[in-house]
């Protein structure tokens, strides 16, 4: 693999005695997202922080290179080649869209003429020009977040850290926000992500992280961590109570389970075609239709429930009919 955009080996960070970070280790190939998930206080923040140079790492870690720069030796060189979106916005409310951008051209050290090329360059690709004159305290959510990002692209980073850029934003924010990432990495930049949300991992993210108690609990595509954890199953939802009843003795009830409350029958299934066929045929050869039937393929959230060991929730269901 040619030299990664960031690696980390057993990165550590305690408060008091308190280890958040217990031995971390992360290589995150130039031009790739990388999601990094896991539970309130997990230290996703504290990740980014660390890799930012905005905190130092704790004792004993190992070496950490950003953008082929050794963070301990250059922490300066780090800073020139990314930018940080941290989780809190750093936008200025009391100033303009406007003035918050020219701000970070300054920053930046870009000349007059450079910084207002830019800020209004930056302003128009995330649909702010119209609100550039406005104090950035009246803009909405969402348009604050936009406005968080561009103001870190200010400087060209070729390596962009993220921290929750879509929490608090409707769908229609997040997905423009999708659209803002899959643009930069179209571009070439590496962005390390963290996010509250396994849709948003399984959406945008080549690699995906889940940190747990200090550790890399897993880490892999998409697809890899979904085949980690079994949970596909079929739902069958019954009105009549003798329809249920039937059901449930004409598909052998071994591998199923039964809920006499809700009417509803789950049985273990890949969600193929021909495993939904098998299950149909033996009801209608029961003469059993059922009310519905929902296939459960296992997503991100049941990956997250397994490793995290958090209380497994009602299972998110696709409906079939
Ligand atoms: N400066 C600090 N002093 C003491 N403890 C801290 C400090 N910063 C973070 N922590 C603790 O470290 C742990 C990890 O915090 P961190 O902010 O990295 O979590 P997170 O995964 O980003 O959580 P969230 O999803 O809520 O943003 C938490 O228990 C937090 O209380
Ligand atoms: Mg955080």
């Amino acid at each position: 693999m040619t030299n990664p955009a960031i690696a980390a080996s057993g990165l550590r960070k305690a408060y008091g005695d308190k280890a958040v970070l217990d031995g971390i280790d992360l290589r995150i190939p130039a031009g790739t997202v990388f999601a990094l998930l896991g539970p309130n206080g997990a230290g996703k923040t504290t990740v980014v922080k660390i890799l930012s140079t905005l905190i130092s790492p704790g004792a004993g870690s190992g070496g950490i290179s950003v953008g082929g720069h050794d963070l301990a030796a250059d922490p300066q060189a780090v800073r020139a080649a990314i930018g940080v979106t941290g989780q809190f916005s750093a936008v200025d409310g009391l100033i303009t869209g406007e003035e918050n951008m020219l701000l970070m051209a300054d920053l930046h050290h870009l000349s007059k003429a450079e910084g207002r090329r830019t800020a209004a360059e930056l302003l128009a690709r995330f649909d702010l020009t119209d609100a550039a004159k406005k104090p950035a305290s009246t803009y909405s959510g969402g348009m604050k977040r936009r406005l968080d990002i561009a103001m870190t692209l200010v400087g060209n980073p070729r390596i962009i850290f993220l921290d929750e850029p879509t929490t608090g934003l409707d769908p229609r924010s997040r997905h423009t926000m999708w659209g803002i990432i899959r643009g930069l990495v179209a571009d070439g930049v590496t962005v390390f992500l963290t996010t509250q949300y396994l849709e948003e991992a399984d959406e945008l993210a080549d690699r995906i992280a889940v940190l747990h108690r200090g550790r890399i609990a897993a880490e892999g595509s998409a697809d890899e961590l979904k085949r980690i954890v079994p949970g596909g199953h079929v739902r069958l939802r019954f009105t009549d109570p003798d329809a249920y009843r039937a059901a449930a003795l004409a598909l052998a009830l071994g591998e199923a389970t039964a809920d006499d409350e809700a009417l509803s029958l789950q049985l273990p299934s890949d969600g193929t075609q021909r495993d939904l066929r098998a299950i149909l045929d033996r009801l209608d050869a029961a003469g059993i239709e059922a009310d519905e039937l929902t296939v459960h393929t296992p997503d991100l959230d049941d990956v997250f429930f397994a490793l995290t060991d958090a209380a497994v929730p009602a299972p998110a269901e696709e409906a079939v009919r």
